[in-house]
Order: structure tokens, then sequence, then C-alpha cells
């Protein structure tokens, strides 16, 4: 079954052909990075306008690429939560026209469900259950994920997300947006001892992540040196700090498992791209016994291709929208088993 799917949920504009889940025949990510960096940031208005300008090239593109015409596909799948609202529409009327023009069945991808099966396309052995680590832009869990669509959030963070913390260090450091790769190649060439930060303590749920502290700890570092005229090493801060959040992430992946028992572990999204992070949890896994999957490079960040896995799987659960199907700027991946006709 071939799959062409979409995704427009922040500032890539993605489409990709997937056969059954697993074999990628097209991918095409249109970056407009260039254009935010400007910003230092997304800006959400720019997002939605380079995306309604770029998507119907990406989808074209996709199409060729894969040997396809419109014929030759069997379903279209759009992510339609979470992320920048304006952003999401864009994808989601697109998809809703092309599935009413071709008259094939539209399925709604979950963004998160997406990153976590970047990893079926990695893995073809990979299949649930496992527990997942998600560390993106927007998001940092730890889910349990049961089956190819069930998931529970056993650890999420109260504040910031990690990338969102890599961003801002990076920020204040001097570095372009977004910063998460700068300082993994800052971190490369630092002193991961350079400094010292704690790990924040946190009351209630013990999976749970807090990186404020860590973000504030760094910026008001960096901040003291320049009013005492002193110079800090951005490479040795990038290489502390890398490694305090890879310690965090590794320490409540490691409590997560043990508890629950699990022996497959699996990191998905933009942040598992991290140099740092994958060897930590490498050595969490073997320190479980456990086995770990992690993404290739290319599919840790936002692309087309982890939505058409996904979409294989939500398409045999029964998942369909139809022409009323709308965009969710927010929408806990706990919240969609039921969705959309799941049998
Ligand atoms: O998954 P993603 O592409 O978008 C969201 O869904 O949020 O993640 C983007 C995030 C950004 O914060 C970016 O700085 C971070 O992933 N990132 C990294 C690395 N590559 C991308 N963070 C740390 N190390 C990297 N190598
Ligand atoms: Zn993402």
């Amino acid at each position: 079954m071939k799959i062409l799917a979409i995704e427009s949920s922040c500032d890539e504009t993605a489409a990709s052909v997937v056969e059954d889940g697993r074999k990628v025949l097209s991918d095409i990510v249109a970056s407009q990075v260039e254009e935010h960096k400007l910003y230092g940031g997304v800006v959400p208005e720019i997002a939605s306008r380079r995306h309604i300008e770029s998507i119907s090239g990406v989808v074209s593109e996709a199409l060729s690429e894969a040997n396809l015409g419109f014929d030759g596909i069997d379903a279209v799948a759009v992510t339609y939560a979470p992320g920048l609202i304006g952003a999401l529409l864009v994808g989601v009327s697109y998809a809703k026209g092309l599935a009413m023009m071709t008259e094939k069945p539209l399925v709604p991808v979950h963004h998160i469900a997406g990153h976590i099966a970047a990893n079926y396309i990695t893995h073809p052995d990979l299949e649930p259950p496992f527990l997942c680590l998600v560390v993106s832009g927007g998001h940092s869990h730890i889910v349990e994920v049961k089956s190819y669509t069930e998931y529970r959030v056993i650890g999420r963070t109260r504040d910031d997300a990690a990338g969102e913390c890599f961003d801002k260090v990076a920020r204040v450091l001097g570095f372009p947006y977004p910063g998460g790769k700068y300082i993994d190649e800052a971190a490369k060439r630092g002193r991961k001892t350079a400094y010292s930060f704690t790990h924040p303590k946190l009351s209630g749920c013990e999976y749970d992540f807090s990186f404020s502290g860590l973000k504030t700890a760094v910026i008001n570092l960096v901040h003291t040196a320049s009013q005492r005229g002193e110079t800090v090493s951005a490479d040795d801060l990038a290489a502390s700090f890398q490694k305090t959040v890879a310690d965090i992430l590794g320490e409540k992946l490691f409590a997560a498992a043990k508890a629950l028992g699990s022996k497959k572990l699996v990191i998905a999204g933009g942040v598992s791209a991290n140099s740092g992070i994958r060897e930590k949890m490498k050595k969490v896994a073997d320190s479980l016994g456990a086995a770990l999957y992690m993404p290739e490079l290319k599919y840790c960040g936002d692309n087309a291709a982890m939505i058409g896995a996904q979409a294989y799987y939500d398409f045999l659960a029964g998942r369909r929208a139809d022409e009323s199907l709308n965009a969710a700027a927010t929408l806990s991946l706990e919240d969609i088993s039921t969705e959309f006709g799941r049998q």
C-alpha cells in the first residue's frame, strides 16, 4: 500500500510516498529555516505563507521521485496535530482537497506518533511494545508505545522542551537558530566537566522533566561573565550543558525502563540527532541489557516519511478523516486512540 504523506506542522514543508509503512519511495523536505534564522525563531505567519507557496511543488516532487501519479497512490495522509495552527491548516486543507479530488482515503496523523514511527523506517524489525523517549523542539516525553496506535505518556516536561532549551542556550552562546546542532558541534571540541549544573528535583511523577532551571543557569552564567568582563568558552559550556541534558534524559529513561521492565528502548524527535544523547542512551540500554533503536539522522527532524510510516498503521487500525478534518495546535498522544473511527 502506497501512502502520500504531507507534513507542515512547523517550518518544513514536506511530502513523501511510503510503501507499507516501512519503505520510503520519496522524501522531499523544503526547509524555511534560513528565513526564520533572521528572526532567531519560527515566525508563525511567515511559516504559513511559505507552506502555501511550497506545498504543491513539494507534493509534485514527491510523486515524481516515486515515479507515481495520483492514480498510483492508495491513500493521502497528513499531520493534523500538534503544531503551529496556521502551518498545520495549510497541510490539512491541501490534503483534504487532494483526497476529495482523487477519491482516496484520508488518514490524519499525530506529529509525535510520526516521530516515533521514523524508527520503523530505519529498523524494519522494530515492533511495539517498546518504551520511547521523544525529544524535539516542542516536546519531551517518555512514551510507552503499547501497539502501533496506542500510547501511554508516562513522563513529560513541566516547562521547556529539550530542543527549546538547546535553542535558547545556543542563542546566548551566539549560534544561529535552530541551535541544537551547533551546540552538538561545539560540544565535540569542549570539556564536559568544565561546568557543572544541578539536576532539577521534581516532586510528583519521577519520570517528568524540567529544563527551564538549566536554561536559566546557563544564561545567567554567560551574562554574569560578560558583566565581569570575563570570557566563557562556548565549546566548554556547550559540552557541559549537553552532558547535563543527556544525563537527565538518561536517568529518567533508565528509571522508567527499569520500572516497566522494558527491554526495547527507542528515541525519536529532532533532539535525538544529538551525538551526546545518542551515546548516553546506548550506555543506558547496555546497563539494562536492553536493545536500543535510534532513527537515522535524516529522519530525526521533521519530515513526511515518518508521517507516511505511521499513517500505514493508522490506516490498518481504521483511522480515517473526511472533509470535516480540522487541525489542532495541542493534542495529547493519549487522546488519539479513539478518534477517527479507530476499530
Ligand atoms: O523534531 P523537530 O525537527 O521539530 C519539532 O517537532 O519540534 O526538532 C527540532 C529541534 C530543534 O530544537 C533543534 O535545535 C533540535 O531539534 N536539534 C538538535 C540537534 N539537531 C536538531 N538538538 C540537539 N542536537 C542536535 N544535533
Ligand atoms: Zn517534529
